[in-house]
C-alpha cells in the first residue's frame, strides 16, 4: 500500500524516548536519585536484574543520538527530563548542571532542525519527595506544578511541546497498585489516590506554565485502548465498559469534563479518591495538544480462567497483541466522547529479539507494524479526527523497566557492551517513509 498520499505535509513524524532509560549518569553532576534507581537496587524487582546506571549512555553520547535522530530526517524528538537531575531532591535548590544538560541537548536538536517535545514526567520521582510521601503525598502536586513553571521559564521558547505526565495511569496502577513499577507499592486504594493527585499535579503544572508565558504547546500523554468484550455475553460486555470508565475515562473525564465517570467511581466504592473542592477547576485546563500511546487493546473476558486475545496478527515480544485497527476505534470512540484538541500519537513500536547479523538487524517484523499502524492511523483521520503526528517508540534499544534491557523496543540496535549503535531495517524503512512523505 502507497502510504505517501495519507498524510498532509506539515505533519510531524519523530522518533520517542525516555530520560531513565537512556541516560545513564545516574550520579553525574549533581543528580540525585530517583525511585527508578531506589526500585533497581532491589534485583528481584527487575527481570535481568539490571539497572539504569549507565542504560545507553545518553548522558554522554547524546550528540551521537542526535546526529543518529537527524539522519533518519525525522522532524522531531520526545524526551523527558530527569526531576532529579535539575532538580536532586525535587524541591529546593536547581542543578545548573543539569539544566545544562537538556539546554545543550535543545540546542544540538535544533542546530539539526529537529524540534523538542519534552515530557516532565516520565515515572523517574526525585527520591526526596517519595521519601516525603510520593505520589501519595497531595503535595508532591504543588512540588510539581514547581517544577513544570522552572521547565516553560527556561525552555519553553525553544520547545515545541511539553507535555506534564506520560501514562499517569502507569503511574498509579503499576507503581502503587500492583508493585510492577517503583515506588513498588501494592495497594488499590493508594493508587485511586495518587491518580487523583497525578491528575491534580498536571492541573497545577498547566497553570504554572502558562503563566510562563512560552510559546510551546502544553498538554498531557496518556496510554490508551479500546475495551473489547471477549465475547457478547452481558459479563464480558459489563467488563469492558468498567474498564473504558476506569482506565481511559478515568483520565480524560477529569481533564475535558471536569469529573469522574460515575461507573468507576461507584466500581472504587470505598476506594474512590479524596477530592477537593476546587481540584476539578484546577485540572480541567485547556490543553493544546493530547498525546496518545497505543500500544493494543484491552480483551476483556469474564469468565474463568479469561479467554485470551485472539491475536490474529500474532505478539510482540512483550506477549502484546499486536491489534492495528483498535488505533482508529480508540480514536474515533474519543472524538466521540470529547471535544478533542489536536492529537499526537506520542508513543506506537513494538518489541523485537533483534540481533546483529553482519552488521545488520533484520527486523522486518516491526516494519509491518509500524506500516500497519500508520494505516490504521490514515483511517482515523480519514474519520475526521485531527491527527498532527507520530513518534515511533523508540529510538534505540533500552531500559525497559522490570524488563530490563531484554526487550528491545529501538530502530537503533544498542550493544550494551559496547554501547554500539546499529540501525535497524526498520530504522532504513523509517527514514525512507519520511523522505516519501516530504517529496509529494
Ligand atoms: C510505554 C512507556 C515507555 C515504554 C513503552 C514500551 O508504556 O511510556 O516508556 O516503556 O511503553
Amino acid at each position: 500500500m502507497n502510504q505517501a498520499k495519507q498524510f498532509p505535509a506539515d505533519f510531524t513524524w519523530g522518533v520517542a524516548t525516555s530520560a531513565f532509560q537512556i541516560e545513564g549518569a545516574s550520579a553525574d553532576d549533581g543528580k540525585g536519585p530517583s525511585i527508578w534507581d531506589t526500585f533497581c537496587a532491589n534485583p528481584l524487582n527487575i527481570k535481568d536484574h539490571s539497572d539504569g546506571t549507565v542504560a545507553c549512555d545518553h548522558y554522554h553520547r547524546y550528540r551521537e543520538d542526535v546526529a543518529l535522530i537527524a539522519s533518519l530526517g525525522v522532524d522531531a524528538y520526545r524526551f523527558s527530563m530527569a526531576w532529579s537531575r535539575v532538580q536532586p531532591a525535587g524541591k529546593g535548590a536547581w542543578n545548573e548542571k543539569g539544566f545544562d544538560f537538556y539546554d545543550r541537548l535543545i540546542d544540538t536538536l535544533a542546530a539539526k532542525g529537529v524540534a523538542s517535545h519534552v515530557t516532565l514526567y516520565h515515572w523517574d520521582l526525585p527520591q526526596g519527595l517519595q521519601d516525603d510521601g510520593g505520589w501519595l503525598n497531595r503535595d508532591t502536586a504543588a512540588r510539581f506544578g514547581e517544577y513544570a513553571h522552572e521547565v516553560a521559564r527556561r525552555f519553553g521558547d525553544r520547545l515545541d511541546a511539553i507535555a506534564t505526565h506520560n501514562e499517569p495511569w502507569c503511574t498509579a496502577n503499576l507503581g502503587y497498585g500492583n508493585a510492577q513499577f517503583a515506588p513498588g507499592v501494592a495497594d488499590a486504594k493508594q493508587a485511586v489516590q495518587v491518580s487523583h493527585h497525578l491528575l491534580l499535579s498536571h492541573g497545577l503544572a498547566m497553570q504554572a506554565m502558562r503563566a510562563a508565558n512560552n510559546k510551546a504547546q502544553l498538554g498531557i500523554v496518556l496510554n490508551q485502548w479500546t475495551a473489547d468484550p471477549a465475547t457478547d455475553s452481558e459479563a464480558d460486555r459489563a467488563m469492558a465498559e468498567l474498564e473504558w470508565a476506569k482506565s481511559v475515562q478515568w483520565f480524560m473525564d477529569p481533564i475535558f469534563k471536569g469529573r469522574y465517570p460515575e461507573l468507576a467511581v461507584r466500581a472504587h466504592g470505598a476506594n474512590a479518591p479524596v477530592v477537593h473542592d476546587n481540584d476539578f477547576k484546577i485540572i480541567q485546563q485547556p490543553i493544546d495538544f493530547l498525546g496518545c500511546n497505543y500500544y493494543f487493546r484491552s480483551y476483556c473476558s469474564a469468565e474463568d480462567p479469561p479467554r485470551t486475545p485472539p491475536g490474529k496478527l500474532g505478539f510482540t515480544d512483550m506477549g502484546w497483541e499486536i491489534y492495528p485497527q483498535g488505533l482508529p476505534e480508540l480514536l474515533v470512540k474519543l472524538n466521540a466522547e470529547y471535544a478533542l484538541p489536536p492529537i499526537y500519537i506520542t508513543e506506537n513500536g513494538m518489541a523485537n529479539p533483534d540481533s546483529v547479523t553482519g552488521g545488520a538487524v533484520h527486523d522486518q517484523a516491526r516494519i509491518d507494524f509500524v506500516k500497519m499502524h500508520l494505516d490504521a492511523l490514515a483511517v482515523a483521520m480519514d474519520q475526521g479526527v485531527d491527527v498532527r503526528g507520530y513518534f515511533l517508540w523508540s529510538l534505540l534499544d533500552n531500559f525497559e523497566w522490570n524488563s530490563g534491557y531484554a526487550k528491545r523496543f529501538g530502530i537503533v540496535h544498542v550493544d550494551y557492551a559496547t554501547q554500539k549503535r546499529t540501525p535497524k531495517d526498520s530504522a532504513h524503512w523509517y527514514r525512507e517513509f519520511v523522505a516519501a512523505q516530504r517529496r509529494r
